[in-house]
């Protein structure tokens, strides 16, 4: 038998991006590869890319450069782009960077063992259609590995809501549900491997409408039968959009022990003729009047979001509308970003803001929302949380898992195992972390 090939997969922008590449080297492995961890001994190099701001589309290409000595001294090396960046920007990347022998969009991973056979024939290859079959159950090609104790898994992609700053309906495509059975045999096999825990995965997860046995089911619906799974402990989802937060996902987060109690409900701004203008279908009250029902089924519930400053004719007053609705919130968690232009989308042909006003803002809005972060994470000292143990600490006997709150956790003395869960007391809050002991 040959030498197994090795593949180096880098994989860059959301969680979806991750769940595809563990897919990508499952499919390839199939094709006699295995992981290596570093570009050096690879045969084959894969890309997996973000094309959701221009910094990282920009990445992409400054790293293929990078590969070309590596190419000069194995010219059987080949280099394949996938994701977003491969999706958008298709055969233009082979234009501008021809080491690159391998193209492929996101619909059509299970289309590359089909795609490497070319290409180790000297074919360059493109595929960045969007097949009518399931990718998904194409990419059944599972080794039965043990798995660590989290896990992500996809249960809808794309999306059609057309947010006028954003790429992904274009790179993603339109809203796609997987079937409820498939997502259910998946996470049970998954749970056999020695998962914990599963982050359901969707541009929109919270649109979730897979066809369930008696017609197409809710995203609480499918929570609820994954509640049903022996072994699985947790269950968290992400990312919602406001306008799709169904009341029975709303109730299901005071009713479900299993769904822990976190939410990352992005809203981008807080005035309404932004909202308007990104076309959010939403306005700041509406957003708030929803968290406060969130609250209600859940009151300890940490509330995450995302934010874009800068946005075409943001005026200061709009800005301080987003601050005031941070103000009102109170965020456990959350990621901003300064607008990035992106070409083809509606918000690209509009008058910008100036870009030192939006690093002034951006800097602003960052320094409440660590304030924030801070005071939620502090306020966690004394409380008794659950903790899922992920791997062990720098120190001997510590352990690091997170707690329900998604709030990584040092626990010293700690005999438990990884994929162990374990009742934690609180005892001091760090930079970036909690401390805190076992309760016996
Ligand atoms: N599907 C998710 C996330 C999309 S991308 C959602 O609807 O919320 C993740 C985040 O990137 C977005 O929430 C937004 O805050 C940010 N983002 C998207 N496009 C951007 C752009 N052109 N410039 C800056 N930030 C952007
Ligand atoms: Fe992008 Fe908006 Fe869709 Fe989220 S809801 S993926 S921000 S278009
Ligand atoms: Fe980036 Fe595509 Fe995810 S643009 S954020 S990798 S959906």
């Amino acid at each position: 038998m040959s030498a197994p090939k090795k593949l180096f997969i880098k994989t860059y922008g959301c969680q979806m991006n991750v769940y595809d590449s563990e897919r990508m080297a499952e499919a390839l492995g199939g094709e006699g590869y295995v992981e290596t961890k570093s570009p050096d001994d690879a045969d084959m190099i894969l890309l997996n890319t973000c094309h959701i701001r221009e910094k990282a589309a920009e990445k992409v290409y400054s790293e293929l450069g990078r590969f070309k000595g590596l190419k000069a001294e194995k010219p059987d090396l080949k280099i394949g782009v996938a994701g977003c960046v491969a999706q958008a920007e298709g055969q233009e990347i082979m234009r501008r960077q021809p080491l690159v022998d391998l193209v492929v969009g996101p619909q059509s991973y299970h289309r590359l063992p089909e795609m490497e056979a070319k290409a180790r024939e000297g074919e360059k290859v493109l595929d960045t259609d969007f097949p009518e079959e399931d990718k998904f159950e194409k990419l059944k090609n599972r080794p039965k590995a043990k798995r660590g104790p989290t896990a992500f898994l996809t249960v809808q992609e794309g999306c059609d809501k057309f947010c006028a700053f954003c790429v992904v309906p274009y790179t993603r495509g339109a809203e796609v549900s997987r079937p409820a059975d498939r997502i259910l045999r998946e996470a049970q096999d998954l749970v056999e491997r020695g998962v914990r825990e599963i982050t359901l995965l969707g541009q929109n997860v919270n649109a979730y409408h897979g066809a369930g046995p008696n017609g197409d089911m809710t995203l609480a619906q499918l929570i609820w039968e994954l509640d049903k799974v022996d072994g699985l402990e947790r269950i968290r989802f992400t990312t919602s959009h406001p306008n799709d937060m169904q009341d029975d996902l709303i109730e299901a987060h005071g009713t479900c022990a299993k769904l822990m109690p976190y939410l990352h409900l992005p809203v981008q701004a807080g005035s309404d003729k932004i909202l308007k203008r990104m076309n959010r279908a939403h306005t700041a009250e509406s957003y708030l009047r929803l968290i406060e029902r969130i609250r209600a089924a859940r009151p300890d519930i940490l509330i995450s979001g995302d934010f874009i400053v800068g946005f075409p004719e943001e005026t200061e007053a709009d800005f301080q509308a987003t601050l005031d609705l941070v103000e009102e919130v109170k965020y456990g968690t959350a990621y901003s970003f300064k607008y990035s232009t992106r070409p083809g989308t509606p918000a690209a042909e509009r008058p910008q803001v100036d870009p030192a006003e939006a690093d002034d803002r951006l800097q602003r809005l960052q320094a409440l929302l660590t304030k924030q972060q801070r005071e939620v994470q502090d306020s966690m000292v004394g409380r008794d949380v659950t903790v899922l143990f992920e791997k062990v600490g720098r120190f001997p006997g510590q352990m690091v898992g997170k707690s329900d709150y998604l709030h990584a956790v040092h626990v010293a003395d700690c005999d438990r195992a990884i994929g162990d869960l374990a009742r934690v007391r609180i005892l001091s809050s760090g930079a970036n972390s909690l401390a805190g002991a076992l309760i016996d």
